[in-house]
């Protein structure tokens, strides 16, 4: 099953906040239903967002009455917009979006309000899946760089579920284990919103690859000790120098390998490469409520006293100069990232 799916005009996606405890699927009927969808993590993960953010554009294109494409258009516009603003972090979900309006322009004259309609599905389907295939191709790559035994720590959940299906670094770790290499995975639980405990768990379970959780503070623990040979995360957005923003805590996570030289590595599809941006301060950083840090995400239990007040950034920004490598579909790019992310965005 993937992640998000057109079914019966509307978008169905995995109610991601349900789960272990249950596989519930919610049905978008409007790209409003998709804006909120995004907002409160029902769909997570930088491609799963972007790819639901296109079905989100032809569910406004459906849903539109204007008459003439160039209405319609510009309804998509404002669509878009809303869109765009639900996260700001990752990059894909701005990318899915200029990638449909894009595509939407260039077939703008000559074509039907109807036409564009069917042809903004066809686009966002397209883009759900090349986003397999992307992340099959990323698996491949990564996989060349696991060894047989080795014990990897992974942040946050980077599995099907953080794209439309198969995963960026867990891709690789599935890649790894289906080619017969023995892998065990220390899963970082990933504060405040639990993906690695709760989503992470839940996919290497099903799969069958070997795992246990660990408390995301304890990394430096398993790493200065030798007890991990990798470090594998995922990327919201990655500038041109390298800085790769992700979720909270990988930061700290590859302070700690550096020190203790372990390799780091960004598994990332091309589309998470934004050069536009110089380097990693110029990343707007998502924050969010404050109750998902004084309470526990998944049932909800309050554990700090009343009145206590919290800070919640969703990313943080890791240097270049702590990554090892950065595995996109393309192949693998290693420093100088200034001129190696260049390179094989024109490949
Ligand atoms: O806040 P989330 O759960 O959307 O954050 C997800 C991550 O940080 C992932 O590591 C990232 O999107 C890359 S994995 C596809």
């Amino acid at each position: 099953m993937r992640t998000v799916f057109w079914e019966d005009n509307t978008l169905k996606m995995i109610d991601q906040r349900r789960l272990p405890g249950s596989l519930e699927m919610i049905t978008c009927w409007t790209y409003g239903d998709v804006e909120q969808a995004i907002k409160n993590m029902t769909v997570r993960g930088a491609p799963a967002i972007g790819a639901a953010a296109a079905f989100g554009l032809a569910l406004a294109a459906q849903g539109s009455e204007a008459r003439t494409t160039l209405q319609l258009f510009s309804d998509l516009e404002t669509a878009a917009m809303l869109l765009k603003a639900s996260r700001p972090t990752a990059v894909n979900l701005a990318w899915a979006l200029d990638r449909m309006l894009q595509a939407i322009r260039d077939k703008l004259e000559g074509i039907t309000p109807e036409e564009i309609r069917v042809f903004a599905l066809q686009e966002a389907q397209s883009i759900a899946n090349e986003d397999v295939e992307i992340n099959k191709r990323m698996g491949q790559h990564g996989a060349a760089l696991i060894d047989d035994g080795d014990t990897i720590i992974h942040h946050c959940n980077t599995g099907a579920l953080a794209v439309v299906d198969w995963g960026t670094a867990l891709g690789v770790i599935r890649t790894a284990h289906d080619q017969g290499k023995h892998v065990h995975v220390l899963v970082d639980e990933t504060r405040p919103r639990l993906q690695g405990a709760r989503l992470t768990a839940w996919e290497l379970q099903q799969y069958g690859i070997p795992f246990e959780i660990i408390s995301d503070n304890m990394a430096g623990y398993f790493l200065h000790t030798g007890q991990a040979q990798k470090v594998l995360f995922g990327a919201d957005r990655i500038t041109a120098n390298g800085d790769i923003a992700n979720k909270i805590g990988t930061y700290m996570l590859a302070l700690a390998a550096r020190d203790n030289g372990v390799p780091v590595y960004s598994v990332a599809p091309i589309s998470t490469i934004d050069l536009s941006m110089a380097d990693g301060s110029l990343i707007p950083i998502e924050e969010r409520d404050p109750d998902e840090v004084l309470g526990i995400q998944f049932h909800g239990e309050r554990i700090a006293p009343q009145g206590a007040g919290a800070r919640n950034p969703a990313f943080d920004v890791t240097p270049n100069r702590l990554i090892t490598g950065i595995v996109t579909e393309k192949g693998i790019v290693y420093p100088p990232f200034i001129d190696n992310l260049i390179e094989i965005m024109r490949k």
